[in-house]
């Protein structure tokens, strides 16, 4: 039987990768894979385990506990992605930034990244996955059909991280926001394994002045160029 088809989305935080991810997903209605979820969500569990994040083996003995448990639904508004874990919805706990951070932190562990692997790659189920993160294109799905990077510059970023905080009801200095994202994306792209970088062939999207149906309009029209979408109902 032919594997299902791939679409990833990588790129560092605020570019509106979740945003564009959930809009492709519910569009195809194909399944949805929020990996950095996944790495928040493991900083949350350690965390309240008591297990620092520099204990690599510690935390990727946490996945085993996690996997059969978390579902991601694509949805509209602000939040477009909202994570299950055991039933619960833990979306305001992990998108804090202290959760980015320490996710960030343990996701440069080899042995992490590992446990984390064949997890995300059992969520190519038909009709199609669409996945968002770091390194989907390069190292989870190298096969992917259509592969896309998003950037922005740094300020732009922040604003719109702080924005979503906000809305949460999560208030945090705007420039300890700037800091901290920095900090991530120096850990992202300089860690040895799985780098934050563009895949080979993908195409790059800077996302600095456009809106979020302009981002998706253009993916959309490449979507339609490179995929038979006879089967899709719901065009938008
Ligand atoms: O995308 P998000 O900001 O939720 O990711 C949180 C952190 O998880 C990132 O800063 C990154 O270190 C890590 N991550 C990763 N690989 C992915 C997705 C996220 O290393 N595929």
């Amino acid at each position: 039987m032919a594997r299902p088809p791939v679409i990833t989305v990588d790129g560092p935080s605020g570019t509106g990768k979740g945003t564009l991810c959930s809009l492709i997903s519910r569009w195809l209605g194909w399944n949805l894979l929020d990996s950095g979820a996944l790495y928040r969500i493991l900083a949350l569990l350690a965390h309240r385990n008591g297990i620092p994040v520099a204990e690599a083996a510690q935390v990727a003995g946490l996945v085993r506990d996690i996997l059969p448990d978390v579902r991601f639904i694509s949805a509209e508004g602000d939040e477009p992605v909202t994570v299950i874990l055991d039933g619960a919805d833990v979306g305001a706990l992990i998108r804090r930034e202290e959760c980015g951070s320490a996710a960030s932190s343990l996701a440069a562990h080899g042995t992490v990244r590992e446990a984390l692997l064949a997890w995300q790659r059992s969520f190519q189920r038909p009709p199609g996955l669409v996945a968002d993160g770091r390194d989907m294109g390069t190292v989870v799905f190298p096969d992917a059909e259509l592969k896309v990077f998003l950037t922005a510059n740094p300020r732009e970023r922040a604003k719109r991280r702080y924005k979503q905080l906000k809305e949460k009801g999560i208030y945090v200095s705007f420039d300890n926001l700037v800091e901290s994202i920095a900090e991530r994306d120096r850990r992202d792209t300089q860690r040895i394994l799985s780098p934050l970088k563009p895949a080979d062939g993908a195409i790059e999207i800077d996302t600095s002045t456009s809106g979020r149906d302009d981002v998706f309009g253009q993916v959309a029209e490449i979507i339609r160029k490179r995929f038979d979408l006879s089967a899709v109902h719901n065009i938008m």
